[in-house]
């Protein structure tokens, strides 16, 4: 057995939390022999209801679980941890646009920020959750000097898996039977789902995607607009945002950041942008990265047509205009 690790969510007691406590709690995160003292972090409204959660957790009797901290204030919060889970923000509510929302989220990133500047372990690891993640991602990681900027990712994973499911029904196979199907971008409705870098187990074959299912209008169509717009319609249709699968996305992230990725797969990250791919600079940006000893890397050399290239121009530029207007926010 390890030492037990310190790790927080924010957004505790709100409904992706819900989900992925218990998923840190049971080992599928961090692994099955490292225990943890979980931090949980809500603003002090909320307290009473963090109450209830944290009672539900310690009746979970998780035997990982060596610790459970509510609190309200991030210098508790934030104190010492080695990863984090930035869940908490307001969320996209039905008929609100993402814009909307940043000007409401992105002070709280900078303040967290800032704690996490001031209380967590230098190597923590930061998944931003809340939306719009990657602008708080950015705006994380700037009010955070002393911690490397690669420290800092925004979750595109649930679009990643989404599309992975995707592909997986029109194909007519399991899940695990598809992998390398990307995200570029922004997790927002110019993101860009891309399966031509996918493989398809095939009986002990594995082939392309592209080869598997010649369906170049469905690909570039259907496929694209039905993970881009996934997330309003599971608002629309339930009323609230994606939940479940969200928080299900979010232990996978931080699972392959943590524990790595096996060789010739790859895993949709929002991650700082060094320039890759023509994206822009210095944005958190969604590319395909490989993970080895907690240090993701950029995957070089995938060969990018013009459909791609436009996609990728479009949801970069989305991410500039949200720079701008995050920094403008914070800097009033
Ligand atoms: P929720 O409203 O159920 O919970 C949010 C919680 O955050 C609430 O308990 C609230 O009190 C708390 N909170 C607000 N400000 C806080 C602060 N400064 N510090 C600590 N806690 C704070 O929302 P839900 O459904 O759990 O979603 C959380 C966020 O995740 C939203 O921004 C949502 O848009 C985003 N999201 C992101 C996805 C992605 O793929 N990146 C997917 C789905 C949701």
């Amino acid at each position: 057995m390890l030492e037990p690790i310190k790790v927080v969510v924010t957004g505790a007691a709100g409904q992706i939390a819900y989900s992925l406590l218990y998923q840190i709690g049971k080992g599928d995160v961090f692994g099955q022999d490292q225990p943890i003292i979980m931090h949980l972090l809500d603003i002090p409204a909320m307290m009473g209801v963090l109450e209830g959660v944290v009672m539900e957790m310690m009746d979970c009797a998780l035997p990982l679980v060596r610790g459970i901290v509510p609190t309200a204030d991030p210098a508790v919060g934030f104190g010492d941890v080695e990863a984090a889970f930035l869940v908490g923000a307001m969320p996209r509510k039905e008929g609100m646009e993402r814009k909307d929302l940043l000007a409401a989220n992105v002070k709280i990133f900078k303040v967290q920020g800032q704690a996490l500047d001031k209380y967590a372990k230098k190597t923590v690891k930061v998944l931003v959750v809340g939306n719009p993640a990657n602008t708080n991602a950015l705006i994380c990681a700037k009010y955070a000097p002393s911690i490397p900027k690669e420290n800092f990712t925004a979750m595109t994973r649930l679009d990643q898996n989404r599309a992975q499911a995707q592909i997986a029904a029109r194909l007519g196979v399991g899940i695990e039977s598809v992998r390398n199907v990307l995200i570029w971008g922004n997790h927002s409705s110019t993101q860009y789902p891309d399966a031509r870098h996918a493989l398809v187990k095939k009986g002990a074959e594995e082939v392309k995607v592209t080869d598997a299912l010649p369906d170049t209008a469905w690909l570039q169509d259907q496929f694209v607009t039905t993970v881009q717009k996934r997330g309003a319609a599971v608002i629309a249709a339930r009323k609230m945002s994606s939940a479940m699968s969200a928080a299900k996305a979010a232990g996978d992230h931080m699972r392959d950041w943590w524990l790595g990725t096996s060789d010739g797969s790859f895993v949709s990250m929002g991650v700082i942008s060094d320039g890759s791919y023509n994206a822009p600079s210095d944005v958190v940006f969604s590319f395909p990265v490989s993970i080895k000893n907690k240090q993701w890397t950029i995957v070089q050399g995938l060969a990018i047509d013009d459909f791609s290239r436009g996609k990728i121009e479009q949801t970069g530029q989305e991410l500039v205009e949200e720079r701008q207007e995050a920094l403008a926010v914070c800097e009033d």
